[in-house]
């Protein structure tokens, strides 16, 4: 018979019974809901709820059964329904009474509210670890990259000159922000529902602060009906997740653009590349391509528990069950992206020379150009305008800017001197960006610094 079987006669259909059972995916909870039950019973026995000797019982039955359940010896059952009650099921089969005075002032609603948040808790743990192994590699490969010239792209049209650290240092910001976003959702999560009850609290004299400390909580939540029912935690997470996976994508489209021959910028190890089963030549970037489209499911995820909680009623509903699962196989699919990225960025081979001739056609320098002539008095505006004329030029006879002579230059201002040569250096107009932010070698100097003071703050 269920737990709930009491004011039933007639058995549950086994087929309504499989759909709405939740222990095939929440298995997973074991740990949580085994802390928050311990923590539960050790309260209960403080305020003199329970006696010590059940209070025993019951923290030892179900150190023993997580054992049991670690060693793989717990067949869960659909019955039971979800991991609460196929706990609550063995602890009592093993215990007797003592396990069945451990739901005293608790609901099942009580239990996911806090099991699923301890889990997140802690998941997002791993993410802003992994986060942080990115960052150190992106920091080492930045640094031996300061002085590599690449065309940075608009419209992904070749547009001015930056160092391939500059362009890695872009990345390293986002995923800095993607740190401090989840670590801004554990510190709004870290509210203890247990307690809330089914959704009214209780009239038993619990002590909320007592359980919300024993599980690592700054406090209770401090309304029994939100408590019971909210799941903006996981929503933060998802959409923390999917501006997350957003930067790996676009980092994974560029990593697969810099393969192509058409750029040959990087060359991903052999242990990040895979072949062709017909064509002998190939090695593709199938890492970064996968990385690309798990994003699609992250994205989804969030947009089915956004879609299960809208218009719910409070408090608890069954729909809320449909929460785990996103959830879940979300964190999933970031925490194997993550270092599996880290591992491929890390062991890349970076080709300098093919940035650089890239950087050589395309007028990159062409800004540079106008703002020689602006140094030199000219007002910007003109300046744009002659060197349009220059770009336009050189590029109907298949010239860069550097190939003109000085008369050529003349022709167009009379400002143009023998220095506009080494203004026209793509490695000098990298050097002179050095206003805060830019390509500069002090510049991005200053920003691996900054970062590995963020990484070092973490450390401990
Ligand atoms: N398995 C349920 C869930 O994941 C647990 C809560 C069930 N509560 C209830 N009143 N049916 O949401």
């Amino acid at each position: 018979m269920k737990l709930w079987g009491g004011r039933f006669s007639k058995e549950t259909d086994s087929l309504a019974n499989d759909f709405q059972s939740s222990i095939h995916f929440d298995q997973r909870l074991y740990q949580q809901d085994i802390q928050g039950s311990i923590a539960h019973a050790e309260m209960l026995a403080q305020c003199g709820i329970i006696s010590q000797e059940d209070r025993a019982a019951i923290v030892q039955g179900l150190k023993n059964i997580e054992k049991d359940i670690e060693a793989g010896k717990v067949a869960f059952c659909a019955e039971n329904e979800d991991i609460h009650m196929n706990i609550e099921a063995l602890l009592t089969a093993r215990t007797g009474g003592a396990g069945k005075r451990l739901h005293t002032a608790r609901s099942r609603n009580d239990q996911v509210a806090v099991d699923f948040r301890m889990y997140v808790r802690e998941e997002i743990g791993t993410v802003i670890s992994q986060l942080l192994d990115m960052e150190a590699v992106l920091c080492r490969r930045a640094r031996e990259h300061q002085e590599t010239v690449m065309p940075g792209y608009t419209h992904l049209q070749r547009a001015q000159p930056v160092s391939f650290a500059q362009h890695l240092l872009a990345y390293a910001a986002m995923f800095r922000r993607d740190v401090t976003r989840l670590e801004d959702c554990r510190k709004r999560l870290n509210e203890c529902p247990l307690g809330s009850g089914a959704l009214a609290g209780t009239t038993y004299p619990i002590d909320r602060w007592q359980t919300a400390k024993a599980l690592g909580f700054n406090r209770p939540c401090g309304n029994s009906m939100d408590g019971a029912s909210d799941r903006d935690y996981a929503l933060e997470l998802m959409s923390g997740l999917s501006i997350l996976m957003m930067h790996l994508s676009r980092f994974s489209e560029e990593v697969i653009l810099w393969c192509s021959w058409e750029f040959k910028f990087v060359e991903l190890d052999e242990a990040y590349s895979t072949g062709s089963s017909i064509m002998p030549q190939k090695k593709n970037p199938d890492m970064a391509e996968l990385v690309r489209g798990k994003t699609g499911r992250v994205y989804g995820g969030l947009i089915s528990l956004l879609t299960v909680m809208k218009s719910l009623p409070l408090a608890y509903n069954k729909d809320m069950q449909e929460d785990k699962e996103p959830v879940f196989d979300a964190l999933d699919t970031v925490t194997m992206c993550l270092p599996v990225f880290t591992g491929m960025i890390g062991t890349m081979a970076v080709l300098p020379e093919n940035m650089r001739r890239a950087a050589g056609r395309g007028f990159i320098n062409a800004t540079d150009c106008a703002d020689y002539l602006t140094k030199k008095g000219m007002p910007f505006r003109d300046a744009y305008m002659a060197v349009g004329r220059l770009v336009s030029s050189c590029a109907a006879q298949g010239k860069t800017l550097e190939d003109l002579t000085l008369e050529e230059l003349r022709a167009v201002s009379p400002l143009f001197e023998e220095d506009v040569f080494e203004a026209l250096k793509l490695e000098n107009c990298m050097a002179l960006r050095a206003s805060y932010g830019g390509p500069a070698v002090s510049e991005t100097t200053r920003q691996i610094e900054e970062i590995e003071a963020f990484l070092e703050a973490r450390s401990k």
